[in-house]
């Protein structure tokens, strides 16, 4: 794949009188996807960490949810977007995305010319540090890949770890329906496991889930600690650039945001997010086709 960034980078590098001086350009954007308004709770960590950088948003809202796919369907479908990411270019990408990170990074990873982080090992670490009964909660792909399960008692393997799908919530968050009233049945009826489980630490394994933090935080007893990756993802972001001397320390830092569905659904669901209303420009990933389910509609969800 010999992308934007590799023909600029292959150009400082012939202009260079050295190959010591070769690096990719701090300048450019750090590209951040997930398949739909999820990332932005990631994307919101990685701005007030890093203030100087610029970033690229991608939400694969024509895909979403991509909890109930197969890993060659997620496989493909983070391909079309990190090689779109390639194209722009990146400096580096973030699977703002558990189930991306969980089934997609291991195999992409050395496919790109940029560096890739998923979400899910800054996430185990930090619950790891904060309790010994750890409750996960995350799409059906993700818990079916046992990732966050295997990461977790590889750090420590004295802790316990309870797993729960939750194959509603990013439906109805997508569709903006965080406040209402069978959106709390819902969450109750998920919770209830963990709550008899008696935790004392929850992971949100899948960055769409923090937007539900309110309806949860309501249901679940305070006594237990609420891990949410993102910050993690930023401070692990930030080491690795530092690593690369990839940090971007000047400038005039922005974010451009894109999807593959409408814009302005998009623009509408991210706003309580952000604060402000986003112009979204919308992508056409070559070779996809939209493969929403009729049980992943809203509709569906809150009539079951
Ligand atoms: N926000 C993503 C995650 O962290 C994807 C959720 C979905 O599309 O099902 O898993």
């Amino acid at each position: 794949m010999f992308n934007r960034l590799e023909r600029r980078v292959k150009v400082l590098h012939e202009s260079s009188t050295s190959v010591s001086s070769f690096r990719i350009p701090q300048d450019l954007p750090i590209g951040v996807f997930d398949s739909g308004v999820g990332g932005l709770t990631v994307l919101k960590a990685l701005q007030s960490h890093l203030p100087h950088e610029s970033f690229t948003y991608f939400g694969d809202t024509a895909h979403v949810p991509y909890g109930n796919r197969s890993q060659a369907e997620i496989q493909a479908l983070v391909r079309q977007i990190l090689s779109w990411m390639a194209e722009q270019p990146i400096k580096m990408a973030i699977m703002a995305c558990n189930t991306s990170s969980a089934l997609a990074l291991d195999t992409v990873r050395c496919e790109f010319s940029f560096p890739i982080l998923g979400v899910i090992l800054p996430g185990a670490r930090a619950a790891v540090q904060s309790g010994r009964r750890i409750g996960v909660i995350a799409t059906p792909a993700t818990v079916a890949s046992e990732c966050y399960e295997r990461a977790i008692l590889e750090i420590n393997p004295e802790v316990e770890v309870f797993q729960v799908a939750c194959p509603e919530f990013v439906p109805l968050i997508e569709a903006n329906q965080i406040f209402h009233p069978q959106t709390r049945q819902i969450v109750r009826h998920r919770l209830e496991p963990l709550v008899k489980a008696k935790v004392d630490t929850l992971i949100y394994g899948c960055t769409h889930y923090p937007h539900l933090a309110p309806v949860i935080q309501q249901i679940l007893p305070s006594r237990i600690t609420k891990v949410d990756p993102a910050i993690h993802m930023a401070i692990a972001a930030a080491q690795e650039l530092d690593l690369l001397n990839l940090r971007s320390v000047q400038g005039s830092p922005r974010t451009q945001f894109f999807v593959s569905g409408q814009p302005a659904q998009f623009a509408k669901s991210a706003r309580p997010c952000l604060g402000f209303t986003p112009q979204v420009e919308g992508v056409q990933l070559q070779g996809l086709a939209p493969l929403l389910r009729e049980s992943d509609s809203v509709q569906t969800v809150l009539q079951r």
